[in-house]
């Protein structure tokens, strides 16, 4: 388990560099099973899902070479007969790409279900409908928590996604670009990641076009052969400074970013009173007057994300007014409420809208990470209560997500120390 102490009240001052998206090298390092050749992967934060879908790869055959953010993958070798299933790799979302990858690679995969945060329920029920339009049978061992998908052949198919899911579109464009033939992905997500995977598989030899559109076309069957590839900035890891600047004051450069996909997080940033001023790959990020009380939706992208969300909300516990912060991706993401509350914030949750009543000053405690976003979140309350606050994080959630935080926020003049017992994270 690890537990934060931050000593919280400083504001924050100087430069910060984001680092690889989490959630585009999620899906690209399983993505690498589809490459008979070396990938060369620049840009790749090391975050604990990193560490654990390479960990699945080497143990299966593929060759791994890591020098700092440069990650060197080859599975032309590996088995093809995997069982995609250990401890760890059910304690993350991400292990479902391997069920796409290994489908458009050897038309046979079997994966562990996925774990990752609790939001409620996550369904995979249009990854699995994509699999089967594209010819693959699907088995769920529920009690087992495995599932099975197999094919004689793969063939493109046109899939329309009943809901527009970030998961199902990467997932079914890396098995149809093992499928003969075309695919066309209607009600596409439009997130920057799903961009970034096209891309790298594009950069390996696929034809995928239209990624950052609703309609994702895939002419599947090409050798992939390798190639070298960066990953994008982080938009999650960026807004979450950019928001924990807005939260307690200062001025910080957010570098190594791209300020186009952060736009609506900058948007509702500037409603609350912070000052953003964009420059070509970084963003400076400014407060010195109050906080005022704004509305904000979670969408997806182009919209306001769902992982800004928990951040956002804490930030505008200071705010002055009534804040209303809806929730339209998930069922239930304002768990973290609870802990706010702890600390003397006036929140209140109804179905998927929370009210938050700005308060002039919030006072230290102990707190807990209910998921990634929410201990990040978690953070910035304590960046933002003069004195201590101890996040305790049940399931080693922070650093799943965020490479460095200590030393980045650190940097920034915050006083944040981590206290880690090897062996008791839970996921
Ligand atoms: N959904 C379905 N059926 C499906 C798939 C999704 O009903 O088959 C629903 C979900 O229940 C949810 C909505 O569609 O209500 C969107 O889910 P999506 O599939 O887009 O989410 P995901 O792929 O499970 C990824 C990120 C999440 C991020 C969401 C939304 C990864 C590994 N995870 O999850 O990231 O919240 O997209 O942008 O890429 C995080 O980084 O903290 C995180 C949770």
């Amino acid at each position: 388990m690890d537990k934060y102490v931050i000593n919280g009240g400083q504001r924050l001052n100087g430069e910060v560099t984001i680092s690889g998206a989490k959630n585009s090298v999620a899906a690209i390092i399983p993505a690498t099973v589809l490459v008979k050749g070396k990938c060369v992967i620049e840009n790749v934060p090391d975050i604990r899902d990193v560490r654990i879908l390479i960990d699945t790869l080497e143990k299966f055959g593929a060759s791994v070479e890591r020098s700092d953010a440069r990650l060197v993958i080859d599975c032309t070798q590996i088995d093809r007969n995997m069982v995609a299933d250990t401890e760890d790799l059910r304690l993350i979302r991400a292990s479902y790409y391997l069920m796409g990858a290994l489908l458009g690679r050897f038309s046979k995969a079997i994966v562990c279900m996925p774990g990752g945060c609790d939001f409620g329920a996550r369904p995979i029920d249009q990854h699995i409908k994509g699999f089967e339009m594209l010819g693959a049978t699907v088995d769920t061992d529920i009690s087992g928590g495995i599932l099975t998908a197999y094919a004689d052949q793969l063939t493109g198919a046109r899939v329309y996604l009943d809901v527009v899911s970030v998961g199902a579109t990467i997932n079914i464009m890396l098995a149809a670009t093992g499928a003969n033939g075309l695919t066309i992905i209607e009600n596409a997500a439009k997130e920057p990641h799903v961009v970034d995977v096209a891309n790298f598989l594009n950069t390996m030899g696929a034809d995928i076009k239209g990624a950052g559109t609703d309609v994702i076309k895939i002419k599947g069957g090409r050798e992939l052969i390798g190639g070298t590839y960066a990953i994008i900035p982080d938009q999650i890891e960026a807004g979450t400074y950019m928001v924990a600047v807005g939260a307690v004051g200062g001025k910080v450069r957010v570098k190594n970013v791209i300020p186009k996909h952060l736009e609506s997080i900058s948007a509702k940033l500037r409603e609350a009173g912070v000052e953003i001023v964009e420059e070509d790959d970084s963003i400076v990020v400014s407060r010195t007057g109050p906080l005022n009380k704004i509305t904000v939706k979670t969408q997806p992208h182009p919209g306001f994300p769902t992982d800004m969300q928990p951040q956002i909300a804490t930030m505008l516990c200071l705010a002055k007014g009534v804040s209303v912060v809806t929730e339209s991706v998930y069922d239930h993401r304002f768990k973290y409420t609870r802990e706010l509350q702890k600390l003397g914030a006036e929140l209140s949750v109804s179905n998927k809208t929370c009210y938050i009543n700005g308060v002039s000053a919030l006072h230290g405690g102990i707190v807990h990470s209910c998921d990634l976003r929410a201990g990040a979140a978690m953070v910035i309350a304590g960046l933002m209560v003069p004195g201590s606050t101890q996040v305790i994080d049940d399931g080693c959630y922070i650093s799943r997500g965020y490479e460095n935080l200590i030393e980045k926020f650190g940097s920034l003049g915050a006083e944040i120390a981590r206290i880690s017992t090897d062996g008791e994270c839970s996921g």
